[in-house]
């Protein structure tokens, strides 16, 4: 009979919060419910005083590999997803060389097959010249522009070019953009003033009428504001069709802790005021998925003349919005909508995101009543530190099972590098080529 079994634990269900069984059998969930058969399972697992969750999907993640393993690499970084209750990874194409051809992406897709540990689906990027190209990248799960610069090279800042992907990407596929206005973060930077919202606000405007234009979808990544929350739901009034996601340290981090932070603290888009950071929270209902923005850069280029923007996130994400849970700020069904429903929607993953017949045998354990210090267990990152150190947090990843398989216990990954499998977008692929209206008609 085989198969296993997760037995009397909490399960956070797209109906809501029950005691319950699931069962895996092979890499898929074949049962969910109350007192399935002890007999049916060749292993049973007892999750009885445990959250049992569907394995989250972090759709923002950078892994660093090629070009900067000595940050991270596919191994590492699917290891820190883990241990952070992640069972898949969409991973940025601003590696070096970036993934903006179809010979770079085709290497990393081996790459990913040969080192991952998780799932992990890959973005391609946009250049200057490159729109026909990517547009025929079916093995993408999205597309990623960058509008203003951030870590990386990688950039289109020119209407033209700009015109061209929204144009000539597949519409119903995600076009996913770093939103900040090249011009203006280039007038701020050069006269020491940061990246003000104003960056932000410009930036979100142009994709918006960019993708309101061509009526094509669009992924808005890193929304830090209540501003841009409301430029999103003004576009969506119009029709445009806009996602977006938000980030733990733009959630729960702000300009205090910027400055305590000092460069450890530095990122793109900048930590926000308290009143920008509550209204994100406060917003959370309009935002589609958390993503962590998993940024990896040493401590020593952190520390030294010219450090680079980036935070690591996958470690923590889980255990700040089970500590807002904890708090009653947050319920759980928001936790798993954000974190794994939402992602497995936007990016067309129709066999992940939740506990359900059918799915991919993804869970996690939670231990949801212990509290920890982030910091005083190892991190799994190659990079090694964390932004939200020595802060005490409510919510402990205790199990992972990726397709079925044990894959990270307690502080420990099981499972060899390999065992992680390229992901391909599956819902809207047919979507892309259907009928679609003409383009051209402003908002
Ligand atoms: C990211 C990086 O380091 O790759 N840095 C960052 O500050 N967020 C790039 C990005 O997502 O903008
Ligand atoms: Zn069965
Ligand atoms: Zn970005
Ligand atoms: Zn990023």
């Amino acid at each position: 009979m085989g198969g296993l079994l997760i037995r009397g634990g909490t399960l956070a269900l797209p109906g809501g919060v029950t005691l319950g069984d699931v069962l895996i059998e092979g890499e898929v969930i074949t049962h969910v419910g109350a007192g399935i058969a002890r007999a049916e399972a060749a292993q049973v697992v007892d999750a009885a005083g445990l959250l049992v969750l569907p394995g989250l999907i972090d759709p923002h993640v950078h892994l660093r590999e090629p070009g900067g393993t000595h940050k991270e690499d596919l191994t590492s970084g699917t290891a820190a997803a883990l241990a952070g209750g992640f069972t898949a990874v969409l991973a940025m194409p601003n590696t070096s060389p970036p993934l903006t051809d179809r010979e770079t992406f085709a290497q990393a897709a081996r790459r990913v097959e040969e080192k991952a540990l998780c799932d992990v689906g890959l973005f391609a990027g946009a250049t200057a010249d490159n729109s026909a190209e990517v547009a025929t990248l079916r093995e993408a799960v999205g597309l990623k522009l960058y509008m203003g610069s951030s870590t990386g090279n990688l950039l289109v800042d020119k209407l033209e070019d700009q015109l061209a992907h929204f144009g000539t990407y597949p519409r119903e596929l995600p076009l996913a953009v770093h939103a900040e206005d090249a011009e203006a973060v280039t007038w701020f930077e050069s006269h020491s003033r940061g990246r003000p919202v104003l960056c932000a606000a410009l930036g979100l405007a142009r994709a918006l009428s960019l993708a309101g234009h061509y009526r094509r979808r669009l992924h808005v990544c890193h929304v830090t504001t209540g501003r841009e929350l409301a430029l999103i739901r003004a576009a969506r009034e119009m029709g445009v069709r806009v996602t977006c996601e938000a980030t733990p340290h733009h959630l729960f981090l702000a300009t205090a802790d910027a400055e305590r932070l000092g460069p450890l603290g530095r990122v793109n888009p900048p930590l926000r005021s308290p009143a920008d950071a509550a209204a994100l929270r406060a917003g959370l209902r309009e935002v589609d998925c958390i993503a962590t923005d998993h940024a990896p850069h040493t401590l020593e280029e952190k520390r030294g003349p010219h450090p680079p923007a980036g935070l690591p996130g996958l470690e923590t994400a889980l255990p700040l919005l089970l500590t807002a849970v904890a708090r009653r700020d947050l319920s759980l069904r928001e936790v798993t909508r954000l974190m794994a429903e939402g992602p497995a929607r936007v990016f067309g993953l129709a066999h992940k995101g939740r506990i359900a017949p059918g799915c991919d045998g993804d869970i996690v354990l939670v231990d949801p009543a212990a509290k920890w210090i982030i910091g005083e267990r190892a991190f799994l990152t190659r990079c090694g530190w964390s932004p939200f150190a020595g802060q005490e947090v409510q919510g402990r990843v205790e199990r992972v099972f990726v397709r079925g398989r044990l894959a990270y216990d307690e502080g420990r990954v099981l499972l060899p590098p390999g065992s992680g499998r390229l992901l391909r977008p599956t819902t809207h692929t047919a979507a892309t080529t259907a009928a679609a209206p003409a383009p051209n008609i402003d908002p």
